[in-house]
């Protein structure tokens, strides 16, 4: 069915795999198109409690495909650069959690992709960076915007700027990422870390990454409202989870979702 992802299922978490190691996973038109036929699949979404995302081989996603970028016109870079977007738009508007599993190089588009996710995970040997500035280019797919936001303007600006990579270590120092383990262990790990997440209510887990992502797009006292408003909106009377939750703990049982 794909060319260049593959896709594979353990109990409840889905694992998808960018599958092009000959040119570090990089992300061409083609593989968009199939990161975006894939993300619209709502059959395969709601079989699954979470997803994982990695890489095949040495990198996770070494960045957008340099050689198919060599003759874009502005046009095809613009227009590229909104796919891309509108891709990794598609991540932050799952139902589900996504872990990116960060198995090796994260750059550039790849490091983007990896911002696309909740949460990141990464191997020690990995090494992430946005080297655009030494191709003469920025990033293209919202690392100008999400970055800054994630570990501040100086820190974001620092490695846009420099263009030169940094460790795992110093990645999970800075907040990039949330938890680092030894090399040849991540899938694992992150697969566990999504098992986890599929134990919590999918309800509130969808509204947690409702929330967190709107209340980075508009300013925080609208975000707040929302907030309120959700959890509100979450003792309503037909609200199951919510019910189960509390039933379940008063109960001193595990929830039945
Ligand atoms: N696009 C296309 N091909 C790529 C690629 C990329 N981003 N990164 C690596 N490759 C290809 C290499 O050209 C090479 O292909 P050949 O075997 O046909 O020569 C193959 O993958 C293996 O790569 P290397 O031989 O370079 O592997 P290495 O271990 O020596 O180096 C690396 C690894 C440091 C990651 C190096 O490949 C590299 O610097 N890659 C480019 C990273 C980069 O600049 N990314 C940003 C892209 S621009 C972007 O992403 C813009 C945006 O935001 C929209």
């Amino acid at each position: 069915m794909f060319k260049y992802l593959k896709f594979s299922k353990r109990g409840r978490i889905g694992i998808l795999t960018l599958d092009r190691p000959e040119a570090l996973n990089a992300l061409n038109e083609d593989v968009f198109k199939e990161l975006a036929f894939f993300f619209d699949n709502q059959e395969i979404i709601q079989s699954i409690r979470a997803l994982v995302i990695t890489g095949e081989g040495k990198a996770f996603i070494a960045g957008a495909d340099i050689k198919a970028m060599q003759n874009f016109s502005p046009q095809d870079a613009y227009d590229f650069s909104e796919v891309g977007k509108k891709v990794f738009n598609q991540i932050g508007h799952l139902d589900v959690p996504v872990i990116a599993a960060i198995n090796g190089f994260a750059l550039g588009g790849g490091l983007e992709l990896a911002l696309a996710c909740d949460i990141r995970v990464a191997s020690e040997k990995a090494r992430l960076g946005l080297p655009e500035v030494n191709l003469g280019l920025i990033p293209g797919f919202n690392g100008t915007q999400i970055l800054p936001r994630l570990v501040g303007a100086g820190n974001a600006k620092y490695l846009m700027m420099l263009g030169e990579g940094i460790t795992a270590e110093e990645a999970f120092q800075l907040g990039i990422v949330q938890k680092l383990v030894p090399a040849g262990t991540v899938l694992d790990f992150s697969v566990h870390l999504a098992e986890k997440m599929a134990e919590k209510s999918p309800n509130a887990l969808r509204l947690i990454k409702e929330l967190v992502r709107e209340g980075m797009e508009v300013i925080s006292t609208e975000a707040g409202k929302m907030e309120s408003k959700e959890f509100g909106r979450l003792f309503k009377a037909d609200q199951q989870e919510r019910k189960e939750g509390v039933r379940a703990f008063l109960e001193k049982r595990k929830p039945n979702w």
